[in-house]
């Protein structure tokens, strides 16, 4: 299983904060937004990921992250110049996804919580699995309608009278069917290739699994000044509360495993001395905290 992560846009919305660069290098308390969404994948055990953006933030990801190789992981980068819809990362990604399944998350979409059902999904995903979220405002998302038997009847994208309040979240986990349905979709209206048109075909081929959230996970909002203060505030109070780091790209590395003890290590010497350092040096000395967490 492959990883993609949609990271470029022109995020206007959030102007003047991302006129330099995309948002998702926006930080999120202490931490660019883009750990968060790599941290999931991470944590659904994939590790070979592409990052898509635009020219100008690129070259900040590639910075960040180099091949991937300190954190375990095989990174790759891809240019996409103009915005053409998020089902266009599949054809940007096509070289890269080759013949394998592909999980394509958001980076701007920010989830906190027990993860657990994502690996799940990744594992024995058999056509598409993608996942639904109960909002209060659903009309500015894509919405799933159910029948009784909880059966996905329809999907819309931004309805003005949503079916439902279910809405679906920025992480899709595809079959290789995905490159020839993402290059036979017709832009949309407003001249893009839908993701919902994806999840359609899909529905319309009997692929299509809709998981829901439980109450229990967190699906955070990064759309507007507002909403990134708040996001801040709920990692910060939470972080600041058990003294533990969420969406921390190194200790997730070593709790899964991507790197040893050894090369956790050696991590930890490249890193400057901030509070962030002395954190996985704790992280490190604390072989409880492994231990737990490999049961
Ligand atoms: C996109 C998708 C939408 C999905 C949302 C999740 O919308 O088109 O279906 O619900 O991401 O974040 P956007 O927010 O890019 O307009």
């Amino acid at each position: 299983m492959k990883g993609i992560i949609l990271a470029g846009g022109a995020g206007s919305r959030l102007y003047p904060t991302s006129a330099i660069y995309s948002k998702q290098l926006t930080i999120i308390y202490d931490k660019p937004m883009i750990y968060y969404p790599l941290s999931v994948l991470m944590l659904a055990s994939i590790k070979e990921i592409l990052i898509i953006s635009n020219s100008e933030t690129l070259p900040f990801y590639k910075k960040l992250f180099q091949n991937g190789n300190d954190i375990g992981l095989k990174i790759e980068y891809a240019l996409q110049n103009k915005p053409r819809g998020l089902a266009d990362a599949f054809i940007v990604g096509k070289k890269f996804i080759g013949s394998d399944d592909v999980t394509m998350i958001l980076g701007d979409n920010i989830f906190y919580g027990n993860l657990n059902f994502v690996r799940d999904a990744v594992q024995n995903n058999i056509g598409a699995t993608v996942f639904g979220y109960h909002v209060e405002n659903p009309k500015s998302f894509g919405v799933v309608e159910f029948d009784d038997e909880s059966n996905v009847v329809s999907i819309e994208e931004k309805p003005d009278n949503p079916k439902s309040n279910y809405a679906v979240v920025g992480l899709y986990v595809y079959n290789n069917e995905i490159v020839e349905i993402a290059e036979n979709l017709k832009p949309s209206a407003r001249g893009e290739l839908e993701i919902t048109d994806v999840n359609k075909e899909y529905l319309k081929r009997n692929k299509l699994y809709v998981k829901l959230f439980g109450r229990g996970v967190a699906w955070l909002d990064t759309g507007t000044p507002r909403t990134l203060l708040d996001a801040s505030s709920f990692f910060g109070a939470l972080e600041d509360r058990q003294g533990l780091k969420v969406a921390c790209i190194e200790e997730v590395a070593y709790m899964m495993n991507c790197i040893n003890r050894k090369q956790f290590k050696e991590l930890i010497g490249k890193i400057p001395n901030s509070s962030y350092k002395e954190y996985l040096e704790n992280i490190y000395n604390d072989r409880t905290l492994y231990q737990e967490y490999q049961k």
